[in-house]
């Protein structure tokens, strides 16, 4: 659910159009995007500066609890969400997520998201699980998963996937090519030694997705970010 339908109002209306839009009776699962909402309206990216609002939590979130509740949605949870809003979204959830979609790879590796998510029963999935589509990609890149991958004769990677895997999250990995959609699900025969392991938790850790980078035409300040409640990860 996009930042422009973040208001308690909205939230039906927009998941029952995504279902005739899809045309299914229901979806496995529906997320609330970020924690930030942005004037009603279509859907735009990057949202303008002057759009965005301070999200309703409490009332998106009975919103989506009733989604569930009406069969549309078979679980509910959220992306982009840090451990203090996920604290917030505790505090007053009905039904707790069952999923917080974020930002994860070897480069990003969110290790604290992951303890606080393990210890609330909150699955985490990873988003741009190979660094994402950029010019300068740090997790294809990275000489560290290039010297594990010609160890044991993978890819860069199926290393950062496994890797993953490895931590408990599942991932939505993207390509428009064939082959490396095949490459990306043969992950599963094989396993990083401690060694590896180590290597890749001594990598240096870069965010790549910047909330700022969501508003235009210049950004959000931190002002901005700051009025709306609204941390990085
Ligand atoms: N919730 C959120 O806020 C959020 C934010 C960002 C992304 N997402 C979602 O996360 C999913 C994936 O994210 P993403 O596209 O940013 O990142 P990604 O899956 O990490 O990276 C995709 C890029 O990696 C390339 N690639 C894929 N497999 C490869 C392989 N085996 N070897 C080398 N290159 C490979 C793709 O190129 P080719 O196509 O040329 O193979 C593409 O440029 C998408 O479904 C997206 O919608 C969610």
């Amino acid at each position: 659910m996009w930042c422009s339908q973040c208001h308690p109002d909205l939230v039906l209306p927009s998941l029952r159009e995504s279902l005739q839009n899809l045309q299914m009776d229901y979806v496995d699962l529906y997320l609330v995007h970020w924690p930030v909402a942005a004037k009603p309206g279509k859907p735009q990216f990057p949202i303008k500066r002057e759009d965005i609002m301070p999200m309703d939590l409490t009332g998106v979130w009975r919103a989506m609890e009733e989604c569930h509740r009406l069969g549309l949605a078979r679980m509910i949870g959220v992306s982009n969400f840090t451990t203090t809003k996920l604290q917030e979204l505790l505090a007053i959830a009905e039904i707790p997520p069952a999923v917080n979609q974020v930002e994860m790879n070897p480069i990003w590796q969110q290790k604290k998201l992951i303890e606080f998510c393990k210890d609330k029963g909150i699955h985490v999935t990873a988003y741009s699980p190979l660094g994402g589509r950029s010019m300068s990609n740090a997790v294809l890149q990275s000489e560290v998963l290039e010297e594990i991958s010609k160890a044991r004769g993978k890819s860069v990677a199926q290393i950062s996937l496994w890797w993953i895997y490895e931590q408990g999250a599942s991932m939505v990995v993207k390509s428009l090519k064939w082959e490396r959609l095949k490459e990306n699900m043969e992950i599963f025969n094989w396993e990083l030694s401690d060694e590896d392991r180590f290597k890749i938790s001594q990598i240096p850790q870069h965010k790549r997705v910047r909330v700022a980078g969501m508003f235009s035409p210049e950004g959000a300040s931190r002002v901005d970010l700051a009025v709306l409640d609204i941390v990085e990860m």
